[in-house]
C-alpha cells in the first residue's frame, strides 16, 4: 500500500497529525519537479444509465459507479441532466465577476465574521494564488447581486446540481447494498448544508508561487467540480500518485467527500487533491460546490460497516462540529480528513 493510504486507515484522533506535506515529497521524490502528475484514467460514469429502463444496462452502470467510488474516489460525470447552456453561463458569469476593474465592489464581502454568507477574498492564505467568492446555497441560498443576473446563473446552477447529487445519493447507495434513500436519510440531504465556491487562478505569469490551493480532502458527501479550462487541478489517487484532471467538455468532476467516508467506515475514501497554477498562461475559473449533511447531523461510522474485520476508524460529530475541527467557520469548509478520526 502507498503511504497515504496506510495513513488514512490509521483510526485515532491521538495519531499525529496528518502531514501531507511530507507524504508528497516522499511520493514525488524521483520527479525533478515535485508538483508533476501523470496524465493517468479517471474513470467515467454515465449518469443517464443509472437510471436506465434497461436493467442490464442500469447494472452495468452501477457496477462501474462502484469501482469508481470504490477504487478511485472521483470520477467524470456524463450525460447529467444539467444543459450545456446553464455550466457555459456560470463560467462566463463568474469570468464577468471576475473583472479586475470591478475589484472594488467585491471587497464589500470579505470576511466579517465566522457565519458569513457570501465570503470574498484574494490570496487569503498563506501559499494561495486564487481569487474565490464563496457562498452558502442550502439550506438557505446567497448570492451576490452584481453584476446583474449573476444571482439568477447562480441558483439555477445549483438547483441542477443538487438534482443530480440527489441522484447520486440514490445511486451510491444502491452500490453499497442498500435502498436508495439511504444515503440521504444517513446525511439528512434535504436539509444538507451546501457552500459554493468560485474561484479563479491566475496564470503563471501573474502567480506569486506554484500553488493555487494546497493539498487538502472535502468534508461532505459530494463535491461537484466544473471549470472553464483544463490545467491545475491534481487528485493523489489512493495508490499514492498524483494525476492531473482533464475534465472532458460540459462534464462534471465528482469527488467524494469525507462524511461519505466516514459513514462508510472508510469504504468509499475521499481524496487529497491541489492546485497547481496553470501553466497554460491563461486563468482558469472553476466552480465547486461542496455538498454536506445537515449542519446538525451526527455522522459516524454505519453499523453495517463496522465489525470485527473492519473496526470502527472515526468518532462520531455532528457536520457543524467537524466543519470548526477542520479549523473552518460556517463558509471555510476546506477541510483535512484527519481531525475526524
Ligand atoms: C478545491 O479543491 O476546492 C478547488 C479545486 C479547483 O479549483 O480545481
Ligand atoms: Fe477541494
Amino acid at each position: 500500500m502507498a503511504e497515504i493510504t496506510s495513513t488514512i486507515t490509521q483510526s485515532h484522533s491521538s495519531q499525529p497529525k496528518l502531514n501531507t506535506s511530507s507524504q508528497v515529497t516522499m511520493v514525488s521524490h524521483h520527479n525533478a519537479d515535485p508538483f508533476s502528475a501523470s496524465d493517468d484514467d479517471i474513470p467515467t460514469v454515465d449518469y443517464s444509465l443509472l437510471f436506465s429502463d434497461n436493467p442490464v444496462q442500469r447494472f452495468l452502470a452501477l457496477e462501474n459507479l462502484r469501482q469508481a467510488c470504490q477504487e478511485y474516489g472521483f470520477f467524470y460525470l456524463v450525460n447529467h441532466t444539467i444543459p450545456d447552456e446553464v455550466l457555459d453561463s456560470i463560467l462566463k458569469g463568474f469570468s464577468d465577476f471576475f473583472d479586475p476593474k470591478t475589484i472594488d465592489e467585491r471587497k464589500v464581502f470579505r470576511k466579517s465574521g465566522p457565519s458569513d454568507k457570501i465570503r470574498w477574498d484574494l490570496n487569503s492564505s498563506a501559499g494561495e494564488n486564487r481569487e474565490y467568492l464563496k457562498v452558502i446555497a442550502h439550506p438557505q441560498f446567497h448570492a451576490p447581486s452584481k453584476p446583474s443576473g449573476i444571482r439568477k446563473i447562480l441558483e439555477e446552477y445549483h438547483k441542477a446540481m443538487r438534482n443530480i447529487v440527489a441522484g447520486l445519493a440514490g445511486a451510491v447507495s444502491t452500490t453499497l447494498g442498500f435502498e436508495e434513500k439511504y444515503i440521504e436519510k444517513e446525511l439528512n440531504l434535504k436539509s444538507g448544508f451546501d457552500v459554493m465556491a468560485m474561484n479563479l487562478y491566475p496564470p503563471n505569469s501573474r502567480s506569486k508561487g506554484v500553488i493555487g490551493i494546497p493539498e487538502h480532502t472535502d468534508p461532505g458527501f459530494v463535491v461537484t467540480l466544473v471549470q472553464d479550462v483544463d490545467g491545475g487541478l491534481q487528485i493523489l489517487s489512493h495508490q499514492g500518485n498524483w494525476i492531473n484532471v482533464y475534465i472532458p467538455h460540459h462534464a462534471i468532476l465528482i469527488q467524494l467527500g469525507d462524511h461519505l467516508e466516514v459513514l462508510t467506515n472508510g469504504k468509499y475514501k475521499s481524496h487529497i487533491h491541489r492546485v497547481i497554477v496553470n501553466k497554460n498562461k491563461v486563468p482558469r475559473i472553476s466552480v465547486v460546490t461542496l455538498h454536506g449533511p445537515e449542519l446538525d447531523k451526527f455522522i459516524s461510522p454505519a453499523v453495517e460497516f463496522v465489525d470485527e474485520e473492519h473496526p470502527q476508524k472515526y468518532h462520531g460529530m455532528t457536520y457543524k462540529e467537524s466543519l470548526e475541527a477542520n479549523g473552518g467557520d460556517d463558509i471555510d469548509v476546506q477541510s483535512s480528513l484527519e481531525k475526524l478520526k
